[in-house]
């Protein structure tokens, strides 16, 4: 035997073709999986002993090499032979190499269409949980450079032009309540996702006396499926993550694109520390925010990681198809980039250095108080579509003519001098008094609510985290 038999020899004349093992094989990317598939056949096994079908000694020895397995992988001292299309095929074969007749009852009542079920949603509910820690202290970052950044403010923006001033926290807190919407919906995710198919067999269940509800619990899932069809087709969980983990990365490049309008010369509201700014190969004077711009540029392929599962999934008839291995690259990829996106910004925000003078200058431009001006005659009792028209001829005149607009209120019949103070630095944001908004009564409360708000879903997500211990 070259390169070990496959798993379905019996059935076969001769081997697989080097074509279609090229084709076919996951072990490149489904190696990921050790882990969760070496827990799963631990519970597995322990359910074939429960139920009689492995003497307690061949139990003891299919875990015994299961540890083998596992320990082999870690020092990385495991070899994969040509046959090892993927990681459950490589983990049985080893499984049976090192403990014989009983390894070779391993795979009793199970296939690997209920197994790689098992193991994806296993290796999901943690790395999902691993990347929402990652947005959580991303969002832990904005929450803490907002609560610092005192009374500075600059301009909010509509349309990218000049709208209202804002407090500087009240900005960098709204990408934070974002963050804390993706955790909320990722930990939604993880509670459907609690569902062990493992039990299911190829598709139809099981004519030995297995118990699914015992081994879903063994194996910490919250339930066990209901319908076998069903459990070993449903990818919705994959699908779900990469929604969640598409609208992150949605946030992340909005943020990122905020990261590289302020850091450049022309805006000049931040500063990125060196460590997290990139230079030029051919410009001596560059430092470039290359987190930002791949914060932006990662969401197109997140996107795409979403809609090509879903066009994989979209037609297949039940149960298992081999179309479903593609479910791994895209989960793995999505994973991966939120994670360390999340990470990035983290680092690149908690080291930034605001340039609050240059906000304040913005801020303070006379027309960004215009909407004060027009509110100014609202309270006088007149209607606001005429303040606005009032107002608006006298920014227009101001532009025109270049006149200070301070000195067009100051001499206009339905505003006057009385109104020039509205016009004055730092007067504007200070006026964004209701709830929500973002003068600086509002935004001490609004800080208050997102420390309780994050502080919520930190705890939400904590029950879905691995241990922290080494
Ligand atoms: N590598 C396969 C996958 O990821 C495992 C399941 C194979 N099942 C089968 N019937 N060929 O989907």
């Amino acid at each position: 035997m070259t390169g070990g038999d496959t798993l379905w020899h019996g059935r076969f004349g001769e081997g697989p073709a080097e074509a279609l093992m090229a084709y076919t094989v996951s072990l490149p990317f489904d190696r990921r999986l050790a882990a969760d598939d070496i827990a799963g056949s631990r519970a597995h096994v322990r359910g074939l002993g429960r139920a009689g079908i492995l003497a307690d000694g061949e139990v003891t020895s299919v875990l015994g090499a299961l540890d083998a397995v596992e320990a082999e992988l870690e020092d990385g001292t495991f070899t994969f032979v040509p046959s090892d299309e993927d990681i459950h095929t490589a983990v049985e074969r080893r499984v049976t190499e090192l403990a014989g007749a009983a390894g070779a009852k391993l795979h009793t009542g199970r296939s690997r269409n209920d197994q790689v079920a098992t193991d994806l949603r296993r290796y999901t509910k943690r790395e999902l949980a691993v990347t929402g820690a990652a947005l959580a202290d991303l969002a832990a970052v904005l929450a803490a450079r907002a609560a610092e950044a005192g009374d500075a403010y600059l301009p909010g923006y509509t349309h990218l032009q000049r709208a209202q001033p804002v407090l500087l926290a009240h900005h960098l807190a709204a990408h934070a309540w974002a963050l804390a919407r993706d955790i909320d919906r990722l930990v939604d995710a993880l509670e459907r996702m609690d569902v062990s198919p493992l039990g299911a067999g190829a598709l139809a269940g099981s004519s030995l006396p297995l118990d699914p509800e015992a081994v879903a619990a063994d194996l910490g899932f919250g339930a066990v499926f209901d319908n076998s069809l069903d459990a070993v087709s449903d990818r919705d969980f994959v699908a779900e993550s990469l929604f969640v983990l598409a609208l992150a990365g949605v946030h992340l490049s909005r943020l990122g694109e905020e990261v590289v309008l302020w850091a450049s010369e022309e805006v000049g509201f931040l500063g990125l520390d060196d460590a997290y700014a990139t230079g030029s190969s051919m410009l001596p004077q560059k430092k470039n925010p290359d987190i930002g711009e791949l914060a932006r540029g990662k969401a197109g392929r997140l996107i795409g990681n979403l809609t090509g599962l879903l066009v994989t999934l979209k037609g297949l008839p039940l149960a298992y198809n081999r179309d479903l291995q593609e479910d791994k690259e895209p989960l793995f990829d999505s994973l991966d980039q939120v994670r360390l996106g999340a990470i990035a910004m983290g680092g690149l925000l908690a080291t930034a250095t605001f340039r609050t003078d240059a906000m304040a200058t913005a801020a303070d431009a006379e027309v960004t108080a215009a909407t004060d001006l027009a509110e100014h005659l609202v309270v006088a009792g007149v209607p606001f579509r005429d303040a606005h028209a009032i107002v608006g001829a006298l920014v227009r005149r101001s532009l025109d003519e270049g006149i200070p607009l301070a000195e067009l209120v100051a001499a206009s019949d339905d505003l006057g001098p009385d109104a020039v103070a509205l016009l004055g630095p730092g007067v504007a944001v200070q006026r964004r008094t209701t709830r929500g908004g973002g003068g600086p009564g509002p935004v001490a409360e609004q800080l208050e609510r997102l420390t309780a708000r994050l502080a919520g879903v930190d705890a939400r997500l904590a029950p879905w985290l691995p241990a922290a211990d080494g």
